[in-house]
């Protein structure tokens, strides 16, 4: 009996003294999900936050599964919720920041003609400045640890080198082009505490904002499980994340604030 209790107490110890943390905002579906499941598979802690979870059935279920998962509540717009989430881990090191909620805003909203300032700042609000406050309320948990990195999932819809026609959705390409902008400045202010910062196009990934940026309404995207893409083949959200961790994993205080495709290659600005 005492034997069993001294290894159980060895391995939570050993656990505690070596487990990484990685704290991820829109945990509850898509990249951010999948993001979840893999780290948490990697043994590391995860600080799983999302604007919902009470009614976040698979990231219910996933943290049932797994006691290193911890769910918190955290809308990325929501500066006093940010503030407290920051405060309640005061003192706990944070190694990897994944900046990773954002949304892609109704079509018809930001279409040509009908341009709509409401939209537009909720677009801003939650691409833009959720990652960059938050990237400020955390950084002393980030420098605090061992790997001190923060990533941000942004998107080719926000390379001015790439773009050739108007966009289809331009309130989510100018937020992307700005948090590109956000995310480089912080990486150079961040370098001198050996912070490194990774933004990240994460591919074509099959999730319900790829299903809305081919064309489908908010509701179509959320039923359209296995939708046809017909033109192209999206990555699984296993193969993106798990290739952005690796690239992540690999990302050097020189590469910080670059714009990466998940594989790790650098993107045009
Ligand atoms: N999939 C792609 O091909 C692709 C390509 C380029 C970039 N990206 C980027 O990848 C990231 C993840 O997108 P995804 O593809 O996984 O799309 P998704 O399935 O639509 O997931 C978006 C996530 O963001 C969360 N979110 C939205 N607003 C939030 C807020 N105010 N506070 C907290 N969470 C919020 C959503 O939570 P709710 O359920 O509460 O709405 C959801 O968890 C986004 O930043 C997106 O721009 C995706």
């Amino acid at each position: 009996m005492l034997r069993i209790l001294v290894l159980t107490l060895t391995v939570l110890w050993a656990h505690t003294a070596i487990a990484k943390t990685v704290l991820i905002t829109g945990s509850n579906r898509g990249l951010g999900l999948e993001f979840v499941t893999q780290y948490a598979a990697l043994g590391w802690d995860v600080i799983a936050t999302s604007r919902s979870p009470d009614d976040d059935e698979d990231l219910l279920t996933l943290a049932a599964a797994n006691a290193n998962i911890t769910i918190e509540k955290l809308d990325v717009a929501d500066l006093d919720e940010i503030a407290a989430l920051a405060a309640k881990y005061k003192g706990t090191a944070i190694d990897v920041l994944m900046n990773n909620a954002g949304v892609f805003g109704d079509r018809p909203r930001q279409a040509w003609g009908a341009l709509d300032r409401d939209l537009f700042r909720q677009v801003m609000d939650i691409n833009v400045f959720g990652p960059l406050k938050i990237s400020e309320a955390f950084a002393d948990h980030v420098a605090a640890s061992e790997t001190k990195k923060i990533a941000v999932i942004s998107s080719t819809a926000g390379s001015l080198a790439s773009i050739r026609n108007p966009p289809g959705a331009p309130y989510y390409a100018i937020s992307k082009a700005a948090v590109n902008m956000a995310m480089r400045g912080t990486a150079m202010r961040l370098k001198s505490r050996g912070i490194a910062i990774a933004i990240f196009m994460p591919g074509a990934v099959d999730t319900r904002m790829l299903r809305e940026a081919v064309g489908l309404t908010q509701a179509e995207a959320e039923a359209a499980t296995n939708y046809d893409y017909k033109r192209f083949k999206p990555l699984t959200t296993k193969e993106s994340i798990s290739q952005m961790i690796e690239t992540l994993d690999q990302l050097t205080l020189d590469r910080s604030g670059d714009f990466l495709n998940y594989d790790g290659r650098t993107i045009p600005w």
